[in-house]
């Protein structure tokens, strides 16, 4: 089929379409498949090519030696971050993913979902009827905490766990900024890049520090850290010779684990409990899911399996906020996209929502039915429709793991109280922000009579 290309208008000296991008970055996505499958956009003065069309993207996603992770932004973000899972160059994954993927078999995802468990009823059970809560920055807090203990379970002590939490949540804080700040600047001697330098330094001190202490120890706590340190890879295929991670490329590892473990959980919460909030019809039918399943309790993990409804929310929710918005990718070699030539070095962008919210791919694009995910229903959607995971090699490793969260910690709460969102509530999304996820949601909980 012949692919059309274009070019999305409204580009501006130097910034290009930054400004669209930070301030309104739906309404600037939705809009771009009117110009084409494949749409040149700016991001500051660098041209970048945003695959519209889902089997274009698809192309994109599974061919990801030629299309790796790379681009203006990413590039700083690497350099922030670390070198792990998410941000490591093709040349590097196949290794590194082959020594995580078992962190995440389904035997560990259990003692994963224990955590979950414990860490929503910590959440959950000191909320009380009338309550206000600001849920993005608590849904936040909960999705890094649990996390944490996944990763080093009962071997952080509370005050420790604490500031590691406020640290992360400082230099997290800063990314998206320092992506758009110049190098030099970053380097003045300014209060806000000190408190930076500061938090990061303690969040990678503290992890050194337990790495130490758990190869002391040597033994399995059961947890993602213990994996991380045991995982070995066969070298010469017959158990000879065995590589696993340096110190180094661990904290890297458990860096990646806590950004994209929690900021991402939190705003799928959040949304959900907005849409949720907003249609009645909906948060009445979860109910009645919950009442049957775990009724007066929170859920659990068995539990999952009998709560579709409260997984079709989760998945709608995706469809329509994905957490990440824009990651970039940067082209290895010249490539062929839409019948177009892209030198190598050149920036194509991943970005969700473009086609979750085409019409002609997902009907009545714009309107919330999670009962578009029926299995009936859900059988028809072409390949490469709903990316909120990522597709290919690069696909998300904590996909099961962050819909067994958002499902539990949804079911339980739409369970136990009828929610609404207060008058003083602004659901447009964060703007200059790495992730989609509401300005301010303040969520009304009031008793179920
Ligand atoms: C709703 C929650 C989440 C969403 C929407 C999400 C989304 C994504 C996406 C889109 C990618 C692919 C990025 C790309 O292609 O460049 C990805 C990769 C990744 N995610 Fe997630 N994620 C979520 C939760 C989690 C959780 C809970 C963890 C870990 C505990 C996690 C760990 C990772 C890692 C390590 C990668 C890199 C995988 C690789 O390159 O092999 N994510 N995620």
């Amino acid at each position: 089929m012949p692919y059309v290309t274009g070019t999305a208008p409204g580009a501006l000296p130097l910034v290009g379409h930054a400004w669209s991008l930070t301030r309104h970055p739906l309404r600037f996505l939705e809009s771009l498949p009117a110009y084409g499958d494949l749409v040149e956009i700016r991001l500051g003065p660098t041209p970048a090519y945003v695959p519209c069309h889902p089997e274009l993207l698809r192309q994109v996603l599974t061919d990801d030696r030629t299309f790796d992770k790379g681009g203006p932004f990413f590039d700083r973000f690497r350099s922030v971050l670390g070198n792990g899972l998410a941000n490591c160059p093709h040349a590097e994954h196949r290794r590194q993913r082959r020594l995580i993927q078992p962190a995440f078999h389904r035997t560990r995802l259990e003692r994963y979902g224990d955590t979950i468990e414990r860490e929503i009823d910590a959440l959950t059970e000191p909320w009380r009827h009338g309550q206000v809560v600001d849920a993005f920055p608590v849904l936040y807090r909960f999705a890094l905490r649990t996390v944490m203990r996944n990763l080093f379970s009962a071997h952080i002590d509370p005050p420790t766990a604490d500031r590691l939490q406020q640290a992360f949540q400082t230099a997290l804080g800063q990314v998206v900024q320092r992506m758009f700040t110049p190098q030099f600047v970053q380097r003045l001697p300014l209060p806000v890049n000190r408190r930076y330098d500061r938090a990061l330094a303690f969040v990678r001190a503290t992890v050194e520090e337990l790495i130490t202490r758990y190869r002391r120890g040597g033994e399995d706590h059961g947890d993602l850290l213990s994996m991380l340190i045991a995982a070995r890879e066969d070298t010469d295929g017959e158990g000879g010779g065995s590589v696993g991670f340096d110190d180094g490329e661990i904290q890297d590892q458990v860096i990646v684990m806590l950004l994209a473990g929690s900021e991402s959980v939190a705003a799928v919460l959040s949304w959900a409990l907005c849409l949720v909030a907003r249609h009645p019809e909906v948060a009445r039918r979860l109910q009645e899911e919950a009442d049957a399943v775990h009724g007066g309790r929170p859920s659990r993990s068995a539990d999952l399996p009998h709560l579709p409804c409260a997984g079709r929310v989760v998945t709608e929710t995706l469809r329509l906020y994905p957490p990440g918005w824009l990651i970039t990718r940067a082209t290895t070699a010249e490539a062929k996209l839409a019948g177009r030539v892209l030198p190598a070095g050149t920036t194509v962008v991943f970005s969700p929502p473009v086609v979750h919210r085409r019409s002609d791919t997902h009907h009545e694009a714009e309107r919330f039915d999670p009962d578009r995910w029926l299995p009936e229903r859900s059988g028809e959607l072409p390949r490469g429709s709903f990316v909120a995971f990522g597709s290919g090699a690069r696909k998300c490793i904590g996909d099961t793991y962050a819909m067994t969260e958002a499902v539990l910690a949804l079911s339980t709460i739409a369970g136990r109280w009828d929610i609404s969102c207060t008058p003083r509530t602004d659901a447009r999304p964060a703007p200059m922000a790495g992730i989609l996820y509401p300005r301010r949601l303040l969520l009304r909980l009031t008793d179920r009579t």
